[in-house]
């Protein structure tokens, strides 16, 4: 890449906002990683989609690399710039656009947060379903550029299950409207699936056409204590025949310990070294009396040790506090995250696998376990030791992915869920993918940034 000039950027793109002051370039060239120093060249910050193709023509030309920039929250090191890059944040384009009754459809910018557009969807009775904790920063581009998670893929699935439509500004610079709100298209290859999870790499998400649904009927939060890790998907087989589950999570009790030294409330007595938060439809008392029955046949079985299920939306807020609670406590430490998956029937032998691995590797290490155990998705997160300096923990966590990777190969697993690859994980991309879908991959994105502009050095 070349070295820039910004006076022929300001020059090029008269109207629009540049920021170069030194704490904005530290602020917007980071995201929850915090691992790397930020070095971005400048900030800019488009106010349309016209702007953003004009920043991408003119990156193209002048031989610079962009970042594109949404809430960063993200977990992986994708939106981080480190290397003189232009970051283009699309915080400016946070409008809702339009709604559309009939097609049950929502249209916004790819700058607003993802609890605006909850907020938009039940403002018109409906429900956009993609949830997690970072919902108030995230933005709907960087969801769709990671195809989100969280805590509701067990009902709904990933944020890609919920675009419609998309225009996106390709690394080359043209505009392209991608499905248009079609539900059935049968043109061809799907170019819109190309751009979900693609990390920024193959272009910026300018615009999104979100499907909505019914809010589902009422619901309860139930929490139990799982005294044995073998118990976790006994809990789940039943609570998955026997209710109607919008989300089945877990943590251990070193998660609780972080979570309850950051301030939330330990739920029980005795403490205990799993749990299980489970959100049912709870509509009438004969499906609360079933919620009921299954905490009762657990705990006949031994599977559960204790329980309690919400009877109140704040008692529910708080249940889930403890689980969504967990990324937060643990910012301060900076840990090593893993992000990993496998099929759910393979979930039991992998718990007996990885914990014999991280056993044995990591014997004094503070290691977190909680995640979308419902969906097969673990975060396993290591804390340093004190002892450790940041580069020698990071080594040593480093070490151990290259182990994990071959116990998630042989359990046919994917070693990011739903973080993405980013800079965190590139070393191991080669564990979840084989080579010829890398190099499909490296042409496809050859294609769509021939100039090597979007966000190189991220996923490959
Ligand atoms: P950023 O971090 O800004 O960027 C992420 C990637 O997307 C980068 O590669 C960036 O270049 C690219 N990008 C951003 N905007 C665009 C755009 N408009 N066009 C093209 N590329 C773009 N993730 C989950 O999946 N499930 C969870 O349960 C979950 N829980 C979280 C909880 C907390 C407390 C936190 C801090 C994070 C959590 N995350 C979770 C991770 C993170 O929130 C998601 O990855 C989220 O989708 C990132 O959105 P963002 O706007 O912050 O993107
Ligand atoms: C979560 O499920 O809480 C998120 O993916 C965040 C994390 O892994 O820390
Ligand atoms: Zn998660």
């Amino acid at each position: 890449m070349n070295t820039p000039s910004l006076a022929d950027l300001r020059a090029s793109l008269p109207g629009l906002k540049l920021l170069t002051e030194a704490a904005e370039l530290e602020h917007y060239g980071r995201d929850w990683t915090r691992r790397w120093t930020p070095a971005p060249l400048a900030i800019a910050l488009p106010a349309s989609a016209e702007e953003v193709q004009a920043l991408v023509r003119w990156a193209n030309a002048a031989g610079v690399a962009v970042v594109p920039s949404g809430g960063r929250t993200g977990l992986s090191g994708g939106a981080v710039a480190a290397n003189g890059e232009l970051v283009i944040s699309l915080e400016r384009m946070n409008r809702v656009l339009g709604f559309d009754a009939v097609d049950r459809t929502l249209t916004v910018q790819p700058g607003i947060a993802l609890e605006a557009v909850h907020n938009a969807a039940r403002g018109h009775g409906l429900i956009y379903p993609v949830d997690f904790g970072a919902r108030g920063s995230c933005q709907i581009g960087g969801n769709i550029a990671t195809n989100a998670g969280g805590i509701r893929v067990i009902r709904y699935g990933n944020t890609r299950n919920w675009i419609a439509g998309l225009k996106v500004v390709t690394g080359a610079g043209e505009l392209l409207d991608l499905n248009r709100g079609l539900i059935k298209n049968a043109t061809g290859y799907d170019l819109r699936h190309l751009f979900i999870g693609s990390e920024g790499t193959l272009g910026i998400v300018v615009e999104a056409t979100l499907s909505l649904t019914d809010a589902p009927p009422p619901s309860q939060v139930l929490l139990f204590a799982v005294p044995h890790m073998d118990a976790l998907m006994q809990v789940y087989a039943t609570c998955r025949a026997r209710l109607s589950l919008s989300a089945f999570e877990f943590f251990t009790d070193r998660a609780l310990h972080h979570v309850a030294a950051h301030g939330a409330q330990r739920p029980f007595g005795e403490d205990s070294p799993y749990y299980v938060v489970t959100e049912f439809d709870a509509a009438d008392e004969a499906a609360q009396a079933q919620a009921l029955a299954v905490f009762e046949h657990c705990l006949e079985q031994g599977w559960v040790s204790d329980g309690v299920i919400s009877q109140s939306e704040a008692q529910a807020r708080s249940l889930w506090r403890l689980r969504e609670g967990i990324t937060e406590s643990l910012a301060p430490h900076k840990p090593y995250k893993n992000d990993i998956s496998v099929r759910i029937s393979v979930v039991p032998a992998f718990l007996q696998a990885m914990q014999a691995l991280l056993t044995r590797e990591y014997p004094a290490f503070d290691v977190v376990w909680f995640g979308h155990i419902g969906d097969g998705n673990l975060h396993i997160n290591i804390v340093k030791p004190a002892e450790l300096d940041y580069p020698a923990f990071i080594a040593e966590c480093e070490r151990v992915t290259e182990l994990m990777c071959e116990v998630l190969q042989q359990h046919g697993g994917s070693i990011s869920a739903e973080h993405g690859i980013g800079l965190v994980k590139k070393p191991y991309l080669a564990s979840a993918r084989s080579a010829e879908e890398i190099a499909l991959m490296r042409g496809i994105r050859a294609v769509l940034d021939p100039n090597g502009v979007m966000n190189p050095g991220k996923l490959f």
